[in-house]
């Protein structure tokens, strides 16, 4: 009966069929026991990062960000906010106002980033930045303003201060050359003054795992973790000051960038890593990097699927043996497809449907076969999730020194949001793998930009009340 439920899909396919994919894609279903032991070694880790001597060698960078402060809800102003990282390049103005009660309005516009830019000079990437900042001022006439900016800018990034933030090395989809190393804020101010045409004072430089934990902490005053599941993953969450032996001061708490896309890069999960993991890791931009990143995130896991099933075509499991140009094809299985394939009602019509797409042409078996490899590839990356998150919460009880934890996620991302079972699965595992807190996930609304935003006013109220 429990495999039946696992299913699904009962009355359509052969169990059969079922055993049959999980049989052969074995090594990437993970038992409890398995993502136990992750989540122990992800601890180990966390520790390895925040210590002085161990941090150069650690996979995992643990990098403090500088924010040490929430919002209090008096901060006011306008404030104008950049995301970048995501999977859309933005410019906002958000004004935060408050008559008794805090409120937040926003403006935002899309801008696109074309590939040959991403991957160009890194003049040429900030000058397109300022450019579309330019065009974003003029449309809504403030470019004669000199307004406080925020830059979600969601890469690793070295910080000394709030508005210093030194590049590691890009991840995802980015390969501008010439900026790992360099402060991006000053590429930004660079690229602006060249300009000439208008003038801002950039503030703060966030990550969006800050930015998100930034928004949800506003509304829920537990939450003191940022989680990410989107084009790439990550989490940030509140460290005590004492244990962050990078920086000075052991007083209060400061939120730390775990970079946690970085799990694995030192070997630490060859045994679970399988030979898909490899090829993907094989063909990506930075090879031999972010490899806990490529297990999970949105920017990979169509892709893994895709070679999945070429390799199961191959082996003549699907499809009666044969490929398609599509299907042969790097990218051309999106990971939407992955949500649109595991609906609960139209999952199966959603596969045929996508399947035919790439030029082949399903029987209704392959249908359910490639359902349940779907299954069992955003099974795997939610579950991976849970065992990283389950190590952070242990930790944060751990500081606090209670038996139970009452807390908060806040959490974005595309992934997270679109699948229609990842939550789910993502909640109910993180509650197996530490019973002892409550946890709340709590969706941030626009945490990139708005929390950008935030910091810059947190950032603003707290220089003026110096300057006074
Ligand atoms: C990548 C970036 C990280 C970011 C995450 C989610 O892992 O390195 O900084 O938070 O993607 O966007």
């Amino acid at each position: 009966l429990k495999m039946l439920m696992n299913c699904r899909t009962e009355e359509k396919l052969s169990l059969h069929l079922c055993f049959q994919v999980d049989k052969y894609l074995y090594h990437m279903r993970l038992s409890d026991e398995n993502l136990m032991d992750v989540s122990k070694r992800f601890r180990r880790e966390m520790d390895k990062g925040l210590g002085r001597d161990t941090n150069p060698t650690a996979a995992v960078k643990m990098l403090p960000t500088f924010v040490r402060s929430t919002p209090d809800g008096t901060e006011t102003g306008d404030f104008l906010a950049l995301d970048l990282g995501g999977t859309n390049f933005r410019v906002l103005l958000v004004r935060v106002s408050s008559n008794g009660k805090q409120t937040v309005e926003m403006e935002n516009q899309i801008y696109a980033i074309p590939e040959n830019i991403m991957r160009g000079s890194g003049t040429e990437l900030f000058n397109h930045i300022a450019e579309c900042l330019a065009n974003f001022l003029e449309k809504l006439g403030i470019k004669d303003k000199k307004l406080p900016l925020g830059f979600t800018f969601s890469f690793p990034c070295q910080q000394t201060k709030l508005d210093e933030s030194i590049l590691v090395c890009w991840t995802k989809g980015f390969k501008a050359s010439g900026v790992e190393g360099r402060d991006v804020v000053g590429l930004l101010r660079k690229a602006i003054k060249n300009r000439g045409d208008f003038d801002i004072d950039i503030v703060a430089v966030i990550n969006d795992t800050v930015g998100t934990m930034m928004t949800c902490g506003y509304d829920d005053h537990h939450c003191e973790i940022g989680l990410i599941i989107g084009t790439g993953t990550n989490a940030c969450y509140m460290e005590e000051m004492r244990h962050l032996e990078l920086v000075d001061g052991d007083e209060g708490r400061m939120c730390v960038n775990m970079e946690w896309g970085a799990f694995g890069d030192d070997g630490a999960l060859d045994d679970i890593r399988t030979e898909f993991d490899r090829e993907i890791d094989a063909g990506s931009l930075n090879p031999g990097k972010q490899l806990f990143e490529k297990m999970i995130s949105g920017m990979y896991m169509g892709e893994l699927v895709r070679l999945i099933l070429v390799k199961m075509a191959k082996d003549g499991l699907l499809f009666q043996g044969h490929t398609t140009p599509d299907l042969l094809t790097t990218g051309h299985f999106q990971t939407s497809f992955i949500s649109a394939i595991e609906n609960n009602n139209e999952g199966l019509v959603s596969a045929e449907q996508i399947l035919r797409g790439l030029g082949l042409d399903p029987s209704p078996e392959d249908c359910v076969a490639t359902q349940r490899v779907c299954q069992i590839v955003s099974t795997r990356a939610a579950h991976l999730c849970a065992a990283s998150l389950a190590a952070v919460l242990r930790q944060i009880r751990d500081n606090k020194a209670t038996d139970r934890l009452r807390t908060t996620v806040g959490v974005d991302g595309s992934v997270y949001k679109n699948h229609p079972q990842f939550a789910r699965r993502l909640n109910k595992m993180v509650r197996l793998l530490v019973p002892d807190c409550d946890v709340r996930f709590l969706r941030s609304e626009d945490g990139s930009g708005k929390g950008a935003a935030m910091v810059t006013a947190v950032a603003y109220r707290l220089a003026k009340q110096h300057a006074e």
